[in-house]
């Protein structure tokens, strides 16, 4: 029988790609207002997510549990300023967060010691990925307001590598 923690980390796949989708979704906004900066900043991340749901893919595999992958939903965010991206990035992290400490709390509880030292790499990545975007939000707030700031800001974006 699949544990607990196996068939979490299943839906954690499914919310990974969802992540990834979440951000598609906000970098389509940011094409659409003809910040390409921005939106190759959100294409990056969308390709993190997808690279945190293969992790946990290749963790089930490497440990043989079951691979089930679930359906993938679409964004409910329909933002409607730079800044409420920002904000729903920085909420949305803070969801993920939530789950990946409930599923270490389990892992915890079932004394699954491969699957805590697993999920070590994502807490780390969380405060990571948190921090990246309470950055954004402080950034947009002290240059974003005026176009030029705006404009440098989206360049500034568009340089990201990883
Ligand atoms: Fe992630
Ligand atoms: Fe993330």
């Amino acid at each position: 029988m699949e544990s607990t923690i196996a068939s979490m980390l299943n839906t954690q796949i499914q919310k990974e790609f969802e992540s990834a989708y979440i951000y598609l979704g906000f970098a389509a906004f940011f094409d659409m207002k003809e910040l390409s900066g921005f939106s190759k900043w959100y294409k990056k991340q969308a390709k993190e997510e997808e690279g945190h749901a293969m992790k946990i893919y290749d963790y089930l595999c490497r440990v043989n549990h079951p691979v089930e992958l679930l359906p993938i939903g679409a964004p409910r965010n329909k933002p409607e300023t730079v800044l409420q991206v920002l904000n729903q990035s920085l909420e949305h992290e803070e969801y993920v967060t939530n789950l990946i400490s409930a599923l270490y709390f389990q892992a915890e509880k079932e004394k699954d010691l491969f699957a805590k030292n697993f999920l070590n790499w994502f807490i780390s990545e969380q405060i990571e990925e948190e921090q990246k975007a309470r950055l954004l939000i402080g950034k947009y707030k002290t240059f974003g307001s005026t176009p030029e700031g705006l404009h440098s800001l989206d360049l500034e974006l568009g340089r990201r590598i990883e």
